[in-house]
């Protein structure tokens, strides 16, 4: 039987790095049945919205999406599609692997390192008003059955992968009320998981400590913003936006989507790194219970990455975005494989 699945190539890169992600996950052998969407001001110059009716009833049927980058206007225009998407489905987790890939050459090898964002608040509400001309106010919502949602997926996933420390990240020196929520409900439920070490810190001081030791952290936890600027941070120990994979995970639907976004610079030119994506993709191909084909393309992938000249050029390499997909078919159907 056929996988559903909902697919949003985006825009800029996207439509590249989803290709190339598509050719490879096909070349598995497994069945899917791909529903595709145009997002954002693609669509909106076809059907007059920005999300469509009919991609909602899409993701509403299949609970399951591979979402390529999309552009979100900067400083006007029309709100984030990413953020909609996560709150229109609650997906209320965004869980970001971040470990690097054998034979990259990076500052620090073997990380091992998981981001759990709060994927539905905090700054990113978009509750944003103009109180006077020059004077604008942007709120912050922190909930405590969020928060205690976030830390409750963050604590259950440690205890059955057998992860052994969290740390949960805040502002709550600053932002008292908001900050100091999120960390009290994180608190109350790390009492539940004893065989856990929980610690907190600060997000200025955590980005210091990770730079200068990513190894002291295991999982980390935190409100939206912090998690989308420390998964970023994290990107480059791991060989930068190119390489790490995220889900976002709610209660029976998810939607898999690289952390980059759809990198402008070099859209058109065959030269993104769809990398991200495929580690997505196969964060979505275990989802659906596909584990052997996810170990087959992750071991073709590594394959691959033992060759400088089959790589994209953001790692160094001379190949474009569908040699690289080519590259890792090739190994996939090779005898040795
Ligand atoms: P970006 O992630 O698109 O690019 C940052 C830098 O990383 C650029 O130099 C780019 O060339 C490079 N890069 C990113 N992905 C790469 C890849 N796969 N291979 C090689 N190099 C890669 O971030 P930026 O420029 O801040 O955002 C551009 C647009 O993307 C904005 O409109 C932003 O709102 C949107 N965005 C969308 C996201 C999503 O759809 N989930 C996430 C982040 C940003």
């Amino acid at each position: 039987m056929a996988h559903k699945v909902t697919l949003i190539p985006g825009d800029g890169i996207g439509p590249e790095v989803t290709n190339a992600t598509v050719r490879i996950l096909e070349a598995t052998g497994i069945k899917f049945e791909w529903e595709t969407f145009a997002v954002g001001a693609e669509a909106f110059k076809k059907s007059g919205e920005y999300i469509s009716k009919e991609l909602i009833e899409s993701v509403e049927r299949t609970r399951c999406g591979l979402k390529g980058p999309v552009t979100t206007p900067v400083g006007e225009g029309f709100p984030s599609i990413n953020v909609a998407l996560r709150k229109k489905f609650e997906l209320y987790a965004n869980f970001r692997p971040i470990r690097n890939l054998p034979h990259i050459p990076t500052r620090y090898p073997d990380v091992d390192l998981i981001i759990v964002r709060e994927n539905t608040e905090g700054l990113y509400s978009g509750l944003e008003h103009e109180v006077v001309p020059g004077v604008v106010e942007s709120l912050k919502i922190i909930t405590e059955k969020a928060s205690t949602r976030i830390a409750k997926f963050a604590f259950e996933y440690a205890r059955k992968n057998q992860r052994k420390k969290i740390h949960c990240i805040h502002k709550a020196n600053i932002m008292k009320l908001s900050d100091g929520l999120f960390l009290r409900s994180t608190r109350a439920v790390a009492k539940n998981y004893p065989e856990i070490t929980y610690g907190e810190h600060i997000v200025d001081n955590t980005c210091m400590q990770l730079v200068m030791n990513p190894y002291q952290y295991d999982m980390l936890v935190m409100e939206n913003l912090y998690g989308d600027i420390l998964s970023d941070l994290c990107a480059a120990f791991v060989g930068g936006l190119g390489f790490v994979p995220s889900a976002n995970l709610g209660d029976g639907c998810a939607i898999f989507e690289a952390v980059h976004g759809s990198a402008p610079d070099i859209a058109g030119k065959n030269l993104a790194n769809p990398t991200a994506l495929l580690r997505s993709a196969l964060l979505m191909v275990r989802h659906l219970g596909e584990h052997a084909a996810s170990t087959q393309i992750r071991n073709a992938l590594e394959r691959v990455y033992r060759h400088p000249q089959k790589l994209t050029r953001d790692i160094g390499g001379q190949s474009g975005t569908s040699e690289f997909a080519d590259a890792v078919i090739e190994e996939m159907q090779s005898p040795s494989a």
